[in-house]
Order: C-alpha cells, then sequence, then structure tokens
C-alpha cells in the first residue's frame, strides 16, 4: 500500500482519487512569524514536501509568503508539495465553511488545497473571535450545530473542486464513527495525537481497515522533557542504530504506517529530522513494547488548543 522502500520518500495514497500524501510532514504550529517563516524554508530545503497550516495558529500568511519564495528557489512546483490547512471551531456553522476556506486559501496564496481538515469536533460559537469566553472565562460552544452538518458542507467544498481532500482532526474513535457512516464521501485523513506514550492503536487498525490515513501530530512528543525523546528504550535503540533518538521516533512512526507532522524550527533539525532510515523488526517491537501513557494536548476533551506546558525545556 505505501510507496517507495525510502522511508523518506513515503507516500501513502489518500481514498479520494489519486493522490497521495507525503509521510513526513511539516507542522506550522510556531508562534513567532520570522521564525515560522525561516522554519518553512528550511524545511522545504531539508526536503519536506507535506505543509500543515490551520487558521487556528495565526500564521498562514508567512507560511505562503515562505513556500512561494522556496518553491521558486528550490525549483519546485505547487503539485510537487501537500498543503493541508484547518477549519477553525469558530466556523463550524455550514455558511461558515466555504468563506473561511476561501480566506485560508487566499493567506496561503494557493489556488487549491490538497487537504482540509475539520481542526476539532468542536463548535465554538460562530464569529471572528477564535476563543470565544464568557465572562467566567468559561468557553462559548455552539450547540446549534452538529458536526455531520459540518461535514456536509466540507463535502461541498470536495464537489467544487476546491479540495483534493478532506479529513478531521482531535477526534476520537466513537466520534469518528458516526461521521463515517454518515458521510457521502468518507473522511481521507485523521489527524491525531500519537507517539509511543500514546499509540492510539485502536484508532489506527480502524483507519487502516477503511483506507483512512492516520496523520500522527506531535510524533516527538512535542520536545516535552521527560518524554519519549529521553526514554531510555529509545535512547538505547538510538545508540545502537547510529540516528538520533527524535530519527528513531519518527521512523517508529512511519513503519507503523502512519504519516506524521514534525516541527523542526532550526535548519540542522530539519536536515536531522527529514533523514531518516528504516529501523529493524527487533527496535520496532521493543518500542511498541513500551509501557508508559501520557497524552501532552488536552484539545480533544475541549476543542481549546494547547500542549500541556509542564515539562517542557524552552
Ligand atoms: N490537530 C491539532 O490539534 C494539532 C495539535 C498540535 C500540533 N499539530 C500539528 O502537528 C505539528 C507537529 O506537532 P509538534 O510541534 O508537537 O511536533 P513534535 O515534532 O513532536 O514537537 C516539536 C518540538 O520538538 C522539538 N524537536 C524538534 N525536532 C527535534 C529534534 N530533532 N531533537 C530534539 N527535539 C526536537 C522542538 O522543540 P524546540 O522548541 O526546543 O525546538 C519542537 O518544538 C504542529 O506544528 C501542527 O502542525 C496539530
Amino acid at each position: 500500500m505505501i510507496e517507495s522502500s525510502d522511508l523518506r520518500m513515503t507516500r501513502i495514497p489518500l481514498n479520494h482519487g489519486a493522490g497521495h500524501m507525503p509521510a513526513l510532514g511539516f507542522g506550522t504550529l510556531i508562534s513567532d512569524a520570522a521564525a515560522t517563516t525561516s522554519a518553512t524554508r528550511d524545511a522545504l530545503e531539508a526536503g519536506f514536501r507535506h505543509f500543515d497550516c490551520a487558521e487556528r495558529y495565526r500564521n498562514e500568511r508567512e507560511v505562503g509568503e515562505a513556500l512561494q519564495a522556496g518553491l521558486a528557489a528550490e525549483g519546485l512546483t505547487r503539485e510537487m508539495v501537500f498543503v493541508t490547512t484547518k477549519l477553525w471551531n469558530s466556523n463550524h456553522r455550514p455558511e461558515r465553511v466555504e468563506p473561511a476556506f476561501e480566506a485560508s486559501l487566499d493567506r496561503l496564496r494557493l489556488n487549491y488545497l490538497d487537504l482540509y481538515l475539520i481542526h476539532t469536533p468542536f463548535a465554538f460559537q460562530p464569529g471572528d473571535e477564535q476563543d470565544p469566553r464568557d465572562q467566567d472565562g468559561n468557553v462559548l460552544y455552539d450547540h446549534g450545530v452538529t458536526l455531520l452538518e459540518t461535514w456536509r458542507a466540507m463535502e461541498s467544498l470536495m464537489d467544487h473542486g476546491k479540495c483534493q481532500a478532506i479529513g478531521l482532526s482531535d477526534i476520537t474513535l466513537n466520534e469518528l464513527l458516526p461521521i463515517y457512516e454518515s458521510a457521502r464521501i468518507k473522511p481521507a485523513v485523521v489527524q491525531v495525537e500519537a507517539h509511543p506514550y500514546l499509540p492510539e492503536t485502536e484508532l489506527l487498525e480502524f483507519c487502516k481497515r477503511k483506507g483512512i490515513v492516520f496523520l500522527a501530530f506531535a510524533p516527538l512528543g512535542h520536545g516535552v522533557r521527560p518524554g519519549p525523546l529521553e526514554d531510555p528504550v529509545i535512547s538505547a535503540i538510538a545508540a545502537r542504530v547510529g540516528k538520533t533518538p527524535a530519527q528513531v521516533l519518527l521512523a517508529w512512526a512511519v513503519q507503523r504506517g502512519t504519516a506524521l507532522l514534525t516541527t523542526p524550527r532550526t535548519a540542522a533539525r530539519a536536515r536531522e529530522n527529514f533523514n531518516i532510515s528504516a529501523l529493524p523488526e527487533d527496535a520496532l517491537d521493543e518500542i511498541n513494547r513500551i509501557q508508559t501513557r501520557q497524552r501532552l494536548n488536552e484539545v480533544v476533551k475541549t476543542g481549546s488548543p494547547g500542549f500541556i506546558a509542564q515539562g517542557k525545556r524552552t
């Protein structure tokens, strides 16, 4: 099912038509505008051909500029990169979906998207405020729209040829099942947190059975320490195979059949994170036997983004 024996070139087929997703993806969740631009250029130069964006990251303009300049500098065409962005929670009302999509496209300076995702299954009060709260600080949810209604509007974008594929993010298997059953156009991709401390095996098995790409975010555990990057099993394998812990974690993710999103912020780390190679079977088995369990991002429970800050080395 997966093309190429070189992990760096792995491309996973999408269930909508003929498209493929490069397994190694670069994530643009970077708060600083200048750092977004330089990290995006560095990722492209290192070999990344898959870019994950979101209106919520508030940096689609910087990513779009960096991609436009980077493609020209590298002699690449638009078709040679895979670009995703995401519909934010405050735009779940069906009439808001297409305008939100068009605004993202405009900021990214693109005329089509490879993938558009519903960022979370939680609808927030519709409007321009991305984080609507009451006076006590509680999130204002929108109970006037269902996830299926939002999905139908995503299907319309596909009907109008605006994007090549649609999917969901920050969703549990229980929430995904009814959408999958009712969807006229089945989700092509599910993006969730996954690493050896949160393998999401049941969801991964479902996705494999249904031909849905499982796209892992935080494959390095978001750099949280202690975390997967410092796990003794990962460190021992890294020493044994002559790779870094980050390269071991990324190779494991691709070899278990997932695509991934990582966020190297420097050119050296972009090259490191792209330069992965296959681990031997016994190493994969050892990683699969790690017992530690840790979710690092609570977005799946509330719709409000954010990694758990404690323990993060800055
Ligand atoms: N759907 C969602 O709700 C959602 C949520 C979160 C993320 N995402 C997407 O997933 C992407 C990736 O998530 P992530 O940023 O958590 O991924 P990650 O690659 O697991 O973590 C990134 C952090 O790991 C560190 N790092 C990167 N390369 C390293 C290396 N070679 N060695 C040691 N440390 C390294 C960096 O820390 P330093 O800061 O020290 O450089 C970086 O901040 C995001 O950019 C975004 O596109 C989606």
